[in-house]
């Protein structure tokens, strides 16, 4: 139909590398049109160890997921998580200049330009940045902005990172697989979109994700993401406990 879009997920995981089809409505809603999962290879502590092993993986997951669909999609949406995904709080403070002093979209994109540009570390990229909350001449808590009056505008948000290595070793297994990388998400982010219903992000809620290898959490708070973060520990080694006791 006009204006549907088809978009490719996939994660690239400890246990499963999964792929997900689906197509999105004007309205933005999702219609999935097919799931598709296989034993991960060459991936350990959710990075990608052994590419050779892990490209064989993801083109047979991709290739699955797209007969089944019916779809030919080029481009893919990549999760990535574990432990080198970070936040970092951030504040940006921009004046307001237009003359009626109203506050506009694009002196939102300024303050959000502003929180962004700190020294970053290297190796490390920046995944999003998520607004938590804007500040209109010293008054908090402001969810919407614009059209408000002002003479400063602060933005605070929680700058989502991640190691550029990792990121890149993951678009070069997507790429020598013959497809595009259409963007990286932190999975944090994709099971709070998946799961927490606006309630329970206003509420305050901890989310975590126990996988195979890693273990990956955010946290909530007043409607907005305060924390993310992962620790490279999951089911994998509980079993492996268990059963070296048991041996
Ligand atoms: N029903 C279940 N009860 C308990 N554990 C389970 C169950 N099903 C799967 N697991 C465990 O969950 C883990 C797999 O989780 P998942 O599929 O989320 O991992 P993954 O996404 O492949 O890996 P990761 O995200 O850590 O890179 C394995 O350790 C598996 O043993
Ligand atoms: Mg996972």
């Amino acid at each position: 139909m006009a204006g549907e879009k088809i978009m490719m997920g996939l994660d690239i995981g400890s246990s499963w590398v999964r792929a997900v089809i689906g197509t999105v409505a004007r309205d933005g809603t999702v219609m999935i049109d097919s799931i598709c999962e296989r034993p991960s290879e060459g991936v350990r502590g959710g990075a990608i160890v052994n590419i050779e092993q892990t490209l064989k993986t993801i083109t047979s997951v991709i290739t699955e997921a797209q007969l089944q669909a019916g779809a030919d999609v080029q481009q893919i949406i990549i999760g990535v998580g574990g432990n080198h995904i970070e936040g970092i709080p951030s504040q940006g403070v921009v004046g307001i200049n237009a003359k009626d002093q109203e506050i506009k979209r694009e002196d939102i994109y300024r303050s959000l330009e502003v929180a962004r540009a700190f020294e970053l570390p290297l190796e490390r990229e920046i995944l999003h940045t998520l607004v938590q909350d804007f500040r209109v001449d010293g008054r908090d808590g402001i969810k919407d902005p614009i059209d408000m009056l002002g003479h400063r505008l602060e933005s605070r948000v929680l700058v989502v990172t991640a190691s550029s290595s990792i990121c890149q070793n993951e678009r070069k297994c997507i790429q020598r697989a013959g497809f595009q990388v259409q963007r990286l998400v932190a999975q944090q982010l994709a099971d709070a979109e998946a799961v927490l219903s606006v309630e329970e992000k206003e509420m305050g809620t901890i989310l975590i994700n126990i996988g195979g290898g890693i273990t990956n959490m955010i946290v909530y708070a007043n409607g907005a993401p305060v924390f993310t973060g992962g620790v490279n520990l999951g089911g994998n080694h509980v079993t492996s406990d268990i059963a070296y006791i048991l041996n």
